[in-house]
């Protein structure tokens, strides 16, 4: 996509850090800002800013968790802008650290339901409205470098990423014949105040198996004080996005351990050449099938 001037841009997360960071880049593009957030005061003040400026801005309190709401949200958005957004960015994370042996249910509950879950219930929502629009539109889902691998100690967090990734390659192929494009953000360290995220764990979901202590939280404000400037990560984004590219991950000091960790895939699997477990002749019979039959997985709802 080259042009956003004038496309509704739906962004969660939007009151802080790398949502943030989007909805400034993206009103500066032309487009007319959705920020979507759990939090009432940094949304007030994000859309103070938009305000100063005279840019068309919304903000809509949402626990992107909570798919009633998230209905409203968007029926708001289009009685306000006229139209579903064209833009949608699936940017609202939180994050808690502590052993894998020491995770409850909460912490699964809370880092699956707002991480994975708040993503398929954006796509949910606005997928089939972006559809019936018919006006194409793309779609940008931060994941993180951490879904590539898995780790002992942010384990149901990078699960979750994981998930998310996967869900994008998925979506990219489906949407395209749409018109609607899709990406996957996977930043690393990003200069955002997503230490603070324990602070919006719902009440019903506080049992937690790690260290959420003032002393954790400061501790990892820390750690994301020398992370990449939101409004660079939203330009970087950007420019991915005028490019068509499915990952965006704008930092190049973690191209050789990516490298390293596929290697160590890719190098598990054993040569086709010496074909120990029949792999030609086991394709070849399913191609075969295939062809007898066509394939039931290639149909829409219509097939
Ligand atoms: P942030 O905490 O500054 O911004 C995230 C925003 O999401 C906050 O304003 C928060 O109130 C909102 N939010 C949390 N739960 C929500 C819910 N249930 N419904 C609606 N809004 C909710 O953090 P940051 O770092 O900007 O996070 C943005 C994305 O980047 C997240 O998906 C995060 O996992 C991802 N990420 C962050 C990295 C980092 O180093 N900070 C690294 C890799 C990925």
């Amino acid at each position: 996509m080259k042009d956003f001037a004038g496309k509704v841009a739906f962004i969660t997360g939007g009151a802080s850090g790398a949502g943030f960071g989007q909805a400034k880049v993206f009103s500066q593009a032309g487009c007319k800002i959705v920020i979507a957030d759990i939090r009432q005061e940094p949304l007030d003040e994000a859309l103070a800013y938009f305000r100063a400026q005279n840019a068309p801005a919304h903000a809509i309190r949402l626990d992107i968790t909570d798919r009633a709401a998230y209905a409203c949200a968007a029926d708001e958005v289009e009685k306000v802008f006229g139209e579903p957004p064209q833009l949608l960015f699936n940017t609202a994370g939180v994050n808690s650290f502590g052993p894998v042996e020491n995770s409850t249910y909460d912490d699964y509950d809370w880092l699956m339901g707002v991480n994975f879950w708040g993503v398929a219930n954006g796509m949910q929502t606005f997928v089939p409205r972006m559809i019936k629009a018919g006006k194409g539109g793309y779609v940008v889902s931060t994941a993180s470098v951490g879904g590539f691998q898995g780790s002992a100690v942010a384990s149901i967090y990078s699960a979750a990423k994981a998930a998310v990734i996967s869900l994008m390659e998925s979506y990219r192929a489906g949407l395209a014949k749409y018109g609607i494009e899709v990406s996957v953000l996977c930043p690393a360290n990003i200069r955002s105040n997503i230490a603070e995220a324990v602070k919006t764990r719902p009440a019903h979901l506080a049992n937690t198996g790690y260290n959420e202590s003032e002393e954790a939280i400061a501790s990892l404000h820390s750690i994301y004080s020398h992370g990449m400037d939101p409004v660079v990560l939203a330009e970087r984004t950007k420019q991915a996005m005028e490019a068509g590219k499915l990952y965006i991950i704008p930092y190049p000091e973690e191209k050789e351990r990516l490298a390293q960790h596929f290697r160590e895939i890719v190098d598990s699997i054993p040569p086709i050449e010496s074909d120990p477990e029949g792999a030609k002749e086991r394709t070849e019979a399913l191609m075969n099938w295939a062809k007898d039959r066509g394939s039931i997985f290639s149909r829409g709802r219509e097939g």
